[in-house]
């Protein structure tokens, strides 16, 4: 905590936020609060060095639905996505204050081991990241580093694969490198890793926004099928594929500020605010 930071008054009791908790006045317009809340977000703010990236985060991502996160470059979608898994631990200069919690701890408390959190909550990037190893070896990867290399890897790595819809492309060349697979199907291996170590959250920064437009849909697909098992929240610049895909729509604007969130439809079709409607629209952004 440093003195440039507002005086945020943060309960970080273990027992986490309650449907009691009334959030504060940078509550967002829409319906900020949902049944079956996984992670909840109260007054969260992330600085980095004496920038604030966010101001007053409030909203709950509900279970095994796909919530996404819109808003014009620069206005803190990505900031957000890592506080939930504390990957902003990793940027030097990054300070998150206020409270994050999955199923009602608060990941920030001291005794929250990060690497332990990120195998309950993956991450998938922009840009496809595969290891330069085998497709096999990329996909256990994950569970050897969790020590689970106990005999059934190979049933694993093959159930990972297929749920990341890359199984019947890969059957017969698991030993080839990932690195000579297509840009989509990089991005489905390393959809495969982050689902491997059986995490309850995937988080996805703008995952399909280097492909093609038919990987592209591939993707699509794909998460809309993923969130029948897993809690999905994904970062998209692309407003269609936020209507085409998500349960819930979280809109960002310009400072770093969750302006409306609220069932998807809503936020296309009726949004409350008027800057929202005017971002959607295409009227700026
Ligand atoms: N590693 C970083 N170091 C310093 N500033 C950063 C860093 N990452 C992001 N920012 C700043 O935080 C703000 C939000 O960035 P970001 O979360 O990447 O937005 P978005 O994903 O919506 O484009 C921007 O002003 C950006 O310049
Ligand atoms: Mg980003």
């Amino acid at each position: 905590m440093t003195a440039n930071g507002p005086q945020t008054v943060t309960t970080s009791e273990s027992d986490g936020a309650t449907s009691d908790d009334a959030m504060t006045d940078d509550a967002p317009l829409g319906s900020p609060r949902v049944d079956d809340a996984v992670i909840e977000s109260r007054d969260l703010d992330v600085y980095y060095g004496d920038d604030q990236a966010l101001h007053g985060i409030n909203m709950d991502i509900p279970e095994r639905k796909v919530t996404a996160l819109i808003g014009p470059s620069g206005c803190g979608k990505s900031t957000f996505l890592r506080s939930i898994n504390r990957m902003n631990d990793l940027i030097d200069i990054a300070r998150v204050e206020g409270d994050l919690y999955f199923h009602g701890k608060n990941v920030y408390d001291e005794d929250v081991d990060p690497v332990a959190l990120r195998r309950k909550i993956g991450m998938v990037f922009q840009k496809p990241n595969p290891f330069p190893k085998s497709i096999f070896d990329n996909v256990a990867y994950g569970l050897r580093v969790q020590g689970k290399d106990d005999g059934d890897v190979e049933e694993k790595v093959r159930t990972a694969l297929e749920r990341a819809a890359l199984l019947d492309e890969v059957e017969d060349q698991l030993d080839s490198s990932g690195l000579d697979l297509s840009g989509g199907q990089q991005q489905r291996l390393c959809i495969a890793r982050a689902i491997a170590p059986d995490p309850e959250v995937i988080l996805m920064d703008e995952p399909a926004s280097a492909l093609d437009p038919v990987a592209t849909s591939k993707i699509e697909d794909l998460v809309e099928e993923l969130a029948e098992e897993y809690t999905v929240v994904i970062v998209t610049h692309n407003m269609q594929q936020a209507a085409r895909i998500s349960d819930k729509t979280a809109v960002f604007l310009t400072g770093g500020h969750l302006v409306e969130f609220d069932d998807t439809n809503k936020i296309f079709e009726n949004p409350e605010s008027d800057r929202v409607e005017d971002y959607i629209t295409g009227k700026f952004g």
